[in-house]
């Protein structure tokens, strides 16, 4: 496919040329629909068929940064791989000069693949100059974690699967003991079995609502008991939640009940926690096409919704929500706290 064969069209309902701000364009290619939006600072994404596939962020301009995603849009249409997924490529973290975070130690739970919201963390943390700790759930995703840990260069890589029992402990056993402390933890983890997701509230049997309670909450409350004598010069916690805590999503259910005592729970910790200066939040980001979101139904239509109504009128990535993070986890950040903090292009605030 030579690059004069694509069809790039421009999203007419944006402002386009001089004073414009994000600019998108768009083209379908047999069944692959292709979308790139660049901004006037040099930085673009591409996307194919919703999912993001490269991220240019230094380029000179928006013209610029977008012949550098034409061209890897077309190198994608002859190979058909992703720049992240060619044979024998590992994972790039951004080049980022100022090492904000060096020095800071965390941990993040939640990785499953290179999509993941805790990935997305992973890499602006570690960009930042932070040193991690990662865990996997189990040896089956292992060889997804493996190499990402690689990238990271986390000296502490080890299982966690919330429901074993002492996998939990082991975990900031660990950490005591190669670390000593730990500065910033992230759970980005949450599950409900599927009878109980797709199912009404009302419906939900006990197991059901214990299990989603337990994985999606608890085990945050738990993080968080463990990680505070870790934290003995303050730190900060981070959980991920979503709007359905506060709104009646459609299809997101019980986890929407868990998402609410998640981010009630994040207020209280703050509050216990707050005078030995550790600091609680959950980020609330808009909807990302991650394996956690396939278990939902009309996920897309969900993020069509989103990119429509958010006054961004973008979606966010994984990128978006791990700078978010990271800047929280800042000491200029000290004095915040107790927050959920939205990462979705403002769609929360809109009727
Ligand atoms: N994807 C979205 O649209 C979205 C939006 C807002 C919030 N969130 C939240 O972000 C968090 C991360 O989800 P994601 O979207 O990155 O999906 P993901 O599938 O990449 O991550 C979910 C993680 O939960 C882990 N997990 C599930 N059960 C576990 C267990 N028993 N022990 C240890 N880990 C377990 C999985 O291994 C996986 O790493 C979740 O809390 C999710 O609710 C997601």
């Amino acid at each position: 496919m030579s690059p004069s064969r694509v069809d790039w069209k421009s999203n007419g309902q944006l402002a386009v040329g001089k004073g414009a701000t994000v600019q998108e364009f768009m083209a379908v290619v047999g069944a692959d629909r292709l979308a790139i939006d660049v901004a006037p600072w040099g930085e673009g994404r591409l996307k194919v068929n919703g999912h993001e596939i490269a991220h240019v962020r230094e380029a000179k301009d928006r013209r610029q940064a977008f012949r550098e995603l034409q061209k890897i849009a077309d190198h994608y249409l002859q190979t058909r791989a992703a720049p992240f997924e060619k044979p024998g490529s590992s994972p790039k973290l951004p080049a980022v000069k100022a090492k904000l975070l060096e020095g800071k130690k965390g941990l993040i739970v939640g990785i499953a693949n290179d999509q993941s919201i805790a990935w997305g963390c992973a890499k602006a943390f570690r960009a930042l100059g932070a040193e991690l700790a990662v865990t996997y759930l189990n040896d089956k995703a292992k060889k997804f974690v493996d190499p990402l840990a690689h990238a990271l260069e986390a000296p502490i890589v080890m299982p966690l699967d919330v429901r074993a029992a002492g996998q939990m402990e082991a975990v900031f056993e660990k950490i005591g003991k190669v670390w000593g402390s730990l500065d910033f933890l992230v759970h980005s983890i949450a599950f409900s079995p599927k009878e109980a997701l797709q199912g009404r509230v009302v419906d939900v049997s006990r197991d059901g609502f214990a299990t989603t309670l337990d994985v999606s909450c608890w085990t945050f409350i738990r993080m968080a008991h463990l990680a505070e004598p870790l934290m003995r010069k303050g730190g900060t916690l981070f959980t991920m939640s979503y709007y359905g805590s506060q709104m009646v999503v459609k299809n997101y259910n019980i986890m929407g009940v868990a998402k609410a005592a998640l981010e009630c729970a994040v207020r209280y910790i703050a509050a216990e926690l707050g005078p030995k200066g550790i600091r609680v939040h959950a980020i609330s980001p808009g909807p990302l096409a991650t394996r956690a979101a396939s278990g939902i139904p009309e996920f897309d239509a969900l993020l069509d919704r989103a990119k429509a109504k958010a006054p961004a009128r973008s979606l966010v990535s994984i990128d978006d929500v791990g700078v978010a993070t990271a800047f929280l986890a800042h000491d200029a950040a000290r004095l915040i706290t107790g927050e959920t903090l939205y990462v979705d292009g403002g769609y929360h605030i809109i009727d």
